[in-house]
């Protein structure tokens, strides 16, 4: 397996940021002085810090035509994911016709903004929403779509072959708001080994990319997560070049269980796989922006974040789009949700800044950290202003 450690997908901490950035959290705390410009002032910068990719899922056409969307993109993310122009049927709708422009454009948006890429999915089945085109479910015949799948991964890996570090190879195995049901058109074709056959064929077309079963609903210890974590023991036990579990995220306001979500994630992390929260976002669970509603996600957003930093061998987590704006969660359920971490106006919410102040301040040293910080603002606030400006 491709060793990655988190000083490789996401650089190094660096002691003097720590310290320096609780003093930035020390200063809005003690309320006296007007915010600092904080070392460390973006969510990647703190993502950075702590050591861990900070992703975001985006489009090609948004950041050709919206200035804004891309300057806080590359600003504040480190990682990318195509929400949609790397899925099959965008890449390859009718067989043999490819259309690489969108997926292109991404790739090349990332490695200007020194990006890391997740190359997200490959193969995804589901009765209602998935990207399998109409063309490979009507392919019934094994051979044939053992040959459709082979091509495919084939193609798709390889042109990406050493610039996306990490593919969810397959994505939902499960039956989504089932608890353990394996049924798609794959398994019914070719049984439970398409997975496996999925995998080897994308480690063949890019040995050095990292290979995900990204899956959703796994963030609570029941029958689902029983079920998924068997599939992932058998999968190593024969061999399969599969690296890392995905955990997609999608939660609501409230009742996320961080205790079960690092339970969860620690699990697969002692196997020795890799772990990332791919497809994070968090709608209110009632569509109304009260500063409590919006405190409660604040308080979830921390909470991932910190079961993330828990797990060694947890090295990103990815919001599932930008702006609130720009959401899925606006088409599937209705206005007012407001999941993401910026408003419709970019701006951050309470739920940036807690995300960005749970990298800053990894746990266990947090506690200890933060009184020393006030501490230190203390001792400085004592000073006039005019001799020890506050610019940290
Ligand atoms: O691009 C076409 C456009 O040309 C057409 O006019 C329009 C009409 O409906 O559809 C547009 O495509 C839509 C596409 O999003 C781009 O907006 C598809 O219909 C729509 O199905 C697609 O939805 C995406 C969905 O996956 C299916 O691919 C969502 O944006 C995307 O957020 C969602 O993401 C999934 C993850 O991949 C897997 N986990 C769950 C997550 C949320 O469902």
């Amino acid at each position: 397996m491709p060793e990655r450690s988190r000083e490789q997908l996401g650089g190094r901490r660096r002691p003097w940021l720590v310290v320096s950035s609780l003093l930035c959290t020390a200063v809005a705390i003690d309320g006296a002085i007007a915010a600092p410009e904080c070392v460390g002032g973006t969510l990647r910068q703190a993502a950075d810090q702590a050591g861990v990719l900070v992703g975001a899922a985006a489009g090609s056409g948004s950041i050709a035509n919206d200035a804004l969307y891309a300057e806080t993109l590359a600003a504040e993310f480190s990682s990318l994911t195509a929400e949609g122009e790397m899925k099959w049927d965008h890449l390859q709708r009718e067989p043999g016709v490819w259309n690489f422009a969108g997926a292109d454009a991404l790739m090349a948006f990332a490695e200007a903004n020194e990006m890391a890429v997740r190359g997200h999915t490959l193969v995804w089945n589901q009765r209602f929403v998935d990207s399998t085109p109409d063309w490979v479910e009507e392919l019934t015949d094994p051979t044939t779509l053992r040959a459709a799948m082979a091509e495919h991964i084939g193609m798709v890996v390889g042109r990406y072959a050493g610039r996306v570090d990490s593919w969810d190879v397959v994505n939902e195995p499960l039956k989504t708001g089932r608890s353990v049901i394996w049924e798609n058109h794959f398994y019914d074709v070719l049984g439970i080994d398409y997975i496996a056959e999925a995998f080897v064929l994308a480690h063949a077309a890019d040995p050095s990319a990292l290979l995900f079963l990204n899956e959703v609903g796994i963030s609570t210890a029941n029958a689902r997560f029983d079920a998924f974590y068997q599939l992932v023991v058998e999968l190593l036990e024969q061999d399969v070049p599969i690296h890392g579990v995905g955990f997609q995220g999608h939660f609501f306001t409230g009742v996320t269980d961080p205790a079960a979500l690092e339970q969860n994630l620690r699990a697969f992390s002692d196997l020795g796989l890799v772990v990332e929260i791919t497809e994070l976002d968090i709608p209110l669970v009632t569509p109304d922006e009260t500063p409590e509603n919006l405190a409660i996600q604040a308080q979830d957003y921390a909470n991932v974040v910190s079961a993330c930093l828990a797990v060694e061998r947890c090295t990103r987590v990815t919001m599932w789009g930008l702006t609130d704006r720009h959401s899925w969660i606006n088409g599937f359920l209705g206005d007012g949700f407001e999941p993401l971490l910026l408003d419709e106006e970019y701006q951050p919410k309470p739920a940036y800044e807690s995300f960005r102040s749970t990298l800053l301040v990894p746990e266990p040293a947090a506690p200890v950290l933060r009184i020393a910080g006030l501490f230190v603002v203390a001792l400085m606030v004592r000073r006039p202003r005019s001799t020890r400006p506050l610019r940290l």
